[in-house]
Parts: structure tokens; C-alpha cells; sequence
């Protein structure tokens, strides 16, 4: 059944490059309520834990070096249908299949650097979000 939280993460080169505040205003634009909010920068053995479930795929090192090399911002949003309403907003992972006015078509250079992480289940957004915010009833 949906809930009503996803977990989100602006990736490294989307912050360096300032455009944090651009995307935070899209996503609330769009009818998200940011729940929970923090800028980090992971050691590559934490981004390694994050995205464990990737470990056996071929741009797993890469991805935890990229994902490790600046500030990330982590995020709890809150809207109805979240998670699937969310993954239509950012758009396709690959940003050269993102639909026009999605956050990676705008934001993101690569299937790598593409701008935001969003949580692709109730499930891993509950486990995403813990992840960052241990206590996440609290919000
Ligand atoms: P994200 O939504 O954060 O989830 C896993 C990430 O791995 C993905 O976005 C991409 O940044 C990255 N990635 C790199 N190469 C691939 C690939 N071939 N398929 C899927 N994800 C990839």
C-alpha cells in the first residue's frame, strides 16, 4: 500500500553547482512538504552502505566515489503518493530519457551525476530515510 513519505538526496555536483535552492523549490512547488532535512558529505564506505543493494553492479565503485566526493542534501518529503509522484518529478534516471520539466532533465549530466536520488519504494523510502534520520517518527 502507498504511503505517504519518499526519501530524497540532491547529489553532489547538483550542490556544488548551486542549485540546491532551485530543485528545493521545485519539489516543493510540486506539493511536497520537506519533513526532515540535512546536508551531509558521506565517507565512500557509508555511500557504499547506502547503496549497497548495487554493490554487484559494474558502477558501483564509481558511484560511491562520486556520490563521497562533496556535500549531499538528504531529505524527507512528505505528499500524497509520494514515492510514485516524486519519480515523475525527478524523471528518468538516465537524463537523456527525462521528460521535459523534470528536475534531471533540468539539472542532471549523466546517468552518474543525475542531480537527485529519489526512493523507488515505500519500503526503501522507510529504510532511506532511517538511513540519515534515525528517528524519523519524530517528524
Ligand atoms: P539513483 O536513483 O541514486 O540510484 C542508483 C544510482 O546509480 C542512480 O541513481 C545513478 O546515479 C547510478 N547509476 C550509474 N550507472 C547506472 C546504471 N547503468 N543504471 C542505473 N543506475 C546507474
Amino acid at each position: 500500500m502507498a504511503t505517504n513519505r519518499t526519501f530524497t538526496m540532491i547529489k553532489p555536483d547538483a550542490v556544488a553547482e548551486g542549485h540546491s535552492g532551485a530543485i528545493l523549490k521545485m519539489i516543493e512547488a510540486a506539493g511536497f512538504r520537506i519533513v526532515a532535512l540535512k546536508m551531509v558529505r558521506l565517507t565512500k564506505e557509508r555511500a557504499g552502505q547506502f547503496y549497497a543493494v548495487h554493490q554487484e553492479r559494474p558502477f558501483y565503485d564509481s558511484l560511491c566515489t562520486y556520490m563521497s566526493s562533496g556535500q549531499i542534501i538528504a531529505a524527507i518529503l512528505e505528499k500524497k503518493n509520494a514515492v510514485a509522484d516524486f519519480r515523475t518529478l525527478i524523471g528518468a534516471t538516465n537524463p537523456a530519457d527525462a521528460a521535459e520539466g523534470t528536475i534531471r532533465k533540468m539539472y542532471a549530466k549523466s546517468m552518474e551525476s543525475n542531480a537527485v536520488h529519489g526512493s523507488d519504494s515505500d519500503e526503501n523510502a522507510q529504510i532511506e530515510g532511517s538511513f540519515y534520520f534515525a528517528d524519523t517518527e519524530k517528524f
